[in-house]
């Protein structure tokens, strides 16, 4: 994802290749432009994931939270909304989906990305906020082999303060 990233500029100013990327067989972009290789294999594991709730929507019940796909899904054929309807046109419904989801995705891991590496950094810088933080990170998750869910890290005020 890292190396293709850039690639957003370079699509932003020569929309041609965004449009060629986006027709052509992904093996044949790949050759192309190798670093193209992050967006098809998020856009693979993307659209594998609405391939799934397409064919079975009761598989978002599932979900510990409400996703994008509850949004969408529940509000197909809104008007207002300009969403088209599954039974209509589910291969527009999957393209539209499959977009809004790399948009997210983009978006929202390199941001975070950057902001968790300098907030690490200033965290570490200051012996009393590291110290207080991993007071409390220790004492809710003693077993760092076993998973913790991230409700239970969005309970911690001193984590979600910071
Ligand atoms: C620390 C984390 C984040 C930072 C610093 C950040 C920063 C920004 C900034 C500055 C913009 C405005 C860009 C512009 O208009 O030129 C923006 C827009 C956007 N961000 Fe984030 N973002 C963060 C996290 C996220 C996350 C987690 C998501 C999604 C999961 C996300 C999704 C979006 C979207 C969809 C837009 C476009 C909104 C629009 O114009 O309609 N961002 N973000």
């Amino acid at each position: 994802m890292d190396a293709t990233l850039h690639l957003c500029w370079v699509f932003k100013h020569i929309p041609f290749l965004r449009t060629l990327v986006d027709t052509c067989p992904p093996s044949i972009a790949m050759a192309l432009m190798p670093k193209t290789k992050g967006y098809f294999d998020q856009a693979a594991q993307l659209g594998g994931q609405i391939d799934e709730i397409l064919d079975n929507p009761m598989v978002m019940q599932a979900a510990e939270y409400d996703t994008m796909y509850h949004f969408f899904i529940t509000k197909q054929g809104d008007s207002k909304e300009g969403l088209p309807k599954i039974s209509e046109d589910k291969a527009k419904v999957k393209k539209w989906l499959l977009h809004e989801g790399l948009n997210l995705r983009f978006a929202g891991s390199e941001t975070v990305g950057n902001a968790c590496t300098i907030a690490a950094f200033f965290v570490l810088r200051d012996p009393m906020v590291k110290y207080k933080l991993e007071k409390e990170l220790k004492d809710a998750w003693p077993d760092v082999d076993e998973p913790l869910g991230y409700e239970a890290l969005e309970r911690l005020p001193y984590l979600v303060s910071s």
